[in-house]
This record gives C-alpha cells, sequence and structure tokens, in this order.
C-alpha cells in the first residue's frame, strides 16, 4: 500500500524469492555451516595421523566452498534481500525494526566469516607447513562464525512463524526467542552437518585415486560423518515439528503439493521418510564397504537431501500463512490491527499507490485492479503461477461469473481457506475487486507490475486538489502524512 508493487505476472513473486532463497540456504548450509567444521576435523584428522593425504582433500574441498559460497552464497545472500524487499517491503520493514541489533550483529559477523574464510583457504599451504595447529584453530573460529550467522537469521524466520509473546510486549529478546527458534535450530544443524558429508563424498570421487586406499579411507571417513548427523537430524525435525502451531500444521497437505494435491498428503511424508532412508543406506554401504560404492550412488544422497531441504522451507514458508509475521502482519502486508481502519475508511484511501480513491462507475474497473494488487497479488497472479483466472474457472466453470457469488466468497475465503488473508476494505471496493476479477475471465489478463506499468499517487481526500486533478512520481512520502492528517482530523 505505502510502496509500488513490484510484481511477475507469469511465475509470482513467490517462485522468485523461493528459489533464490532455496539456492541460498542449500549454499549456506551444505558448504559453509555444516563444511566448516567438516574440513576442519578432517585437516586435524590429517595432522593427528601425519597422513598429508587427508590435508591436500580437506584443501580441495574446502577450495570448492570458498569458490562457491563467495559467489552462488554471497550473490543469493542478497539477493534473498532483495527479492524479498520488492515482493514484500511491508515485512522487511518491520521485520528489520524488531530485528535491528540482531542483523547487525549478523552482519558483523558475516563479514568476519568472509575474512576468516580467505585466511584459512590463501594461507592453508604457506602457513600450514609451519602453524598447523594455529591454521586449524582458524578453521574452528570460522566453523562457529558460520554458524552464529545462521543461528541469528533463524531466529527471525522462527519470528515469523511464531511471534510467541512478541505482539503483547513487543521486545527484541521475546522476538529472538521465540517458541519455533530453538527446535528449529536443533533440527538445521545437524541438517547442515549432514548435507556437508554428503556434498564432501561426492567430491572425494572427484579429488582421490580410483581404487586407492586413501578413496577407501576418504569414502569412509565421510559416511561415519553423515551416519553420525542422520539420527540428530531427524530428531530434531520431529522437535521442530511438534512446535509448529497446529492451524499451521494444517496447512501441510496444501504446502507439500498443492490444493489439488492435498490428498497425497500422507504419500509425500512417506516420500519423505524415503529419502532419508536411501541417505541412511548409501551412507551406510560407504561406511562398511567403502570400495563397493559406485560412483552414481552418490549422487542419490546428496540429491535426496537438496529435495529433503527445498520441501522443508517450502513446507515452513507456506504453513506459515496467511501470515508473514505470525499474529502481526498477514502476507498481503497488511497488519492485522489495519483491518478494522481500512473497513472504515476504505483500501484506497489509505493507499499510497492506487490510480484513485473512490468506487464509482467509471473508476470500477480500475479500482478493482488496485484492490487485486493490494490484497491478492502478492500470491496470485492474473493468469500464470497460482493465477486467478485458473482459480476462479475451478470454482465456478468458465460460463460467465457472478458478482454476487465472488463477492460472498472473498467475505468467507479466509475461514474456508484459511492459509489465505480476509480481503480488506469497504464492500464498495470489495465489489470493485469482484468486478475486475470478472474482467479476466474475457480480456487478456495480464499485470505488468509498477517496474513495467508505472504508479500513479491520486491526492489525498481532504487535501488540495492538484490542478491535474493526479500525478505521477515514484514517491511521496508527503502525501501518505497528508493522508493521516486528514483522518486523524475527520475523526
Ligand atoms: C497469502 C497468499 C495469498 C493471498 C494474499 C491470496 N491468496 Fe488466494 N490462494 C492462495 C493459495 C496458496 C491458494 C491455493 C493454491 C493451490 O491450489 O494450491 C489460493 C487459492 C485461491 C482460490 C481458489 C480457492 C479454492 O477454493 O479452490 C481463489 C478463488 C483465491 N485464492 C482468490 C484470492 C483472492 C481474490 C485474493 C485477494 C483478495 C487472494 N486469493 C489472496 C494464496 C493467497
Amino acid at each position: 500500500m505505502d510502496f509500488p508493487a513490484f510484481h511477475l505476472d507469469l511465475f509470482g513473486d513467490r517462485l522468485m524469492i523461493a528459489v533464490i532463497a532455496i539456492l541460498h540456504v542449500f549454499v549456506n548450509h551444505a558448504l559453509a555451516v555444516g563444511a566448516m567444521p567438516f574440513i576442519t576435523l578432517m585437516a586435524w584428522w590429517g595432522y593427528r595421523t601425519g597422513n598429508k593425504q587427508w590435508d591436500n582433500l580437506a584443501h580441495r574441498i574446502l577450495g570448492v566452498c570458498f569458490v562457491v559460497t563467495t559467489s552462488v552464497g554471497a550473490l543469493t545472500g542478497v539477493g534473498i534481500w532483495f527479492s524479498a524487499s520488492l515482493a514484500n517491503p511491508y515485512a522487511i520493514g518491520s521485520l528489520i525494526r524488531v530485528f535491528f541489533w540482531g542483523w547487525f550483529i549478523e552482519w558483523v559477523v558475516f563479514v568476519t566469516e568472509v575474512v576468516l574464510i580467505m585466511i584459512f583457504y590463501l594461507t592453508w599451504k604457506k602457513w600450514g607447513a609451519k602453524h598447523k595447529l594455529a591454521h586449524i584453530w582458524v578453521g574452528v573460529v570460522l566453523s562457529a562464525a558460520s554458524w552464529a550467522t545462521m543461528a541469528i537469521i533463524v531466529a527471525i524466520l522462527g519470528f515469523m512463524m511464531d511471534t510467541g509473546t512478541w505482539v503483547d510486549n513487543q521486545t527484541f529478546l521475546t522476538g529472538v526467542f521465540n517458541p519455533i527458534y530453538i527446535p528449529q535450530l536443533m533440527f538445521r544443524t545437524p541438517y547442515a552437518l549432514l548435507a556437508a558429508g554428503l556434498f564432501s563424498l561426492l567430491l572425494v570421487f572427484f579429488f582421490t585415486e580410483r581404487g586407492s586406499d586413501f578413496r577407501a579411507k576418504a569414502v569412509r571417513f565421510c559416511s561415519t560423518w553423515s551416519l553420525v548427523w542422520i539420527g540428530p537430524c531427524l530428531g530434531g525435525g520431529w522437535l521442530y515439528w511438534q512446535v509448529v502451531p497446529t492451524d499451521m500444521a494444517d496447512n501441510l497437505g496444501v504446502a507439500l503439493a498443492t490444493q489439488a494435491y492435498a490428498i497425497w498428503d500422507g504419500r509425500i511424508l512417506q516420500v519423505l521418510l524415503l529419502l532419508a532412508i536411501t541417505v541412511a543406506i548409501v551412507s551406510l554401504w560407504g561406511l562398511v564397504k567403502p570400495r563397493k560404492l559406485p560412483r552414481v550412488a552418490l549422487i542419490v544422497p546428496f540429491v535426496c537431501c537438496i529435495m529433503l531441504l527445498g520441501y522443508f522451507e517450502r513446507i515452513r514458508e507456506f504453513v506459515r500463512k496467511p501470515w508473514v509475521i505470525e499474529g502481526y502482519m498477514y502476507a498481503n502486508g497488511i497488519r492485522a490491527d489495519d483491518y478494522p481502519v481500512l473497513a472504515r475508511h476504505g483500501v484506497l484511501r489509505e493507499a499510497t499507490y492506487v490510480t484513485g480513491r473512490d468506487v464509482t462507475e467509471e473508476t470500477m474497473h480500475a479500482a478493482g485492479k488496485d484492490m487485486w494488487i493490494i490484497s491478492c497479488s502478492r500470491c496470485h497472479t492474473t493468469d500464470g503461477v497460482n493465477g486467478m483466472v485458473a482459480k476462479l474457472t475451478n470454482l465456478y466453470g468458465s460460463d460467465p461469473w457472478e458478482s454476487e457469488i465472488i463477492v460472498n466468497y472473498m467475505n468467507t475465503m479466509h475461514k474456508a481457506r484459511p492459509y489465505m488473508p480476509p480481503v480488506p476494505g469497504t464492500d464498495d471496493e470489495k465489489t470493485a475487486l469482484a468486478h475486475y476479477l470478472i474482467s479476466l475471465q474475457t480480456a487478456a489478463p495480464s499485470y505488468g507490475g509498477a517496474q513495467r506499468e508505472g504508479v500513479k499517487i491520486p491526492p489525498v481526500p481532504g487535501a488540495e486538489e492538484e490542478a491535474d486533478g493526479s500525478q505521477t512520481a515514484m514517491l511521496a512520502p508527503a502525501n501518505k502524512l497528508a493522508s493521516a492528517q486528514a483522518h486523524s482530523a475527520g475523526e
């Protein structure tokens, strides 16, 4: 409402964030948080046994992690900020207000982490030869820093799912120690360690000689490490599931597949378990018969691991719906507390970036479109992924849709489909929204987003009318202020 709406009408904004974020989380967990302690342990093992080959292998695995984390990892990390701020600036704004110091510390730790990984990798040969133990200590501190950055961010992710008592007292610490935080951390930590083991197992086949004794040893080393973490990973996952609020757990079916496949719910849980068992079998094989483990078999647990994480993140993001910050802000960026005000004053009167303030015969279509942009377009496209046309056709067939039926649907949709927020605004605005939705049935629907269609800021009701009746601009904070003043003056 207070920002122009960036929108991708084919894939949807949600998919944009998901692709960037899942890539980032995988690189972060497997190649940083999990890999740093693993590599440090391997270097130490080489130091202890006096076998140079361990040291070389650890160095080469670190090389891969170094390149990938400082390129793909860093870029997607920034990418999450960009994409999330584009799709939902309100949510990011609120989170920054609550977690400013958390993010500040995370930033400092992150910079430390980057400096340390550079030192760790680039001084490996030079320092390592003489001061091996000191060098290994760099690895230990680096491991701690990698974990700490994740640990801080997990607090924020947990907060978004369950704000606990924060809504009442709004302190930084109640935000951090929300009910989901520690259980989620107890899942992510062993997951990262497990994923690092599987990733390294894959690399061993590139960095060691075929049929050599050392390859067998290295396979056994990675397999043992991976096996150790499977149990804690499942245990952490179970603990985490226990604290997911029940109304969110009910969303699981739609989260795992889509609504049409919600019945697959149980089956998909079985698939997830199967993935975990596959990982265990391959690790066990590597431990018992390291020489017999075929190269292709290694791809399997690694892919399973990525799929598990992908599902996990998808579920986490989805079951939180209709909230972006539980109990405080809906996924459309509107605070729960603002709903009564919007029902009285109207969304269009409160929003900054709309084409007009009132719903009349002439403005009906434009007002409806603005309403759709504000209340639906964060999750839906017109005719792409999770597109309106397909959803409505599914419900009401291809005969002309009726305004009254759609308005009725909208008035109860947050009850029938609890993952959707209630529709904000006045009755007139809902009628306009229904009008716009109906128009999508016949017109070739599309919405290019503020980035392509531009934005308009109409004069604020009560304020002096501009000569041309409206203005087009990118920013108008004064406008919003005038609106607030107009309302408080009117009350
Ligand atoms: C928080 C995200 C979100 C918002 C905001 C949202 N929706 Fe949805 N909506 C969904 C999801 C997810 C589905 C289910 C998709 C699927 O089939 O898997 C859905 C499904 C639907 C369906 C089909 C439901 C059914 O019973 O089959 C309709 C119709 C719909 N949405 C309309 C709207 C309208 C109109 C708005 C705006 C007023 C809106 N939605 C806002 C996420 C959202």
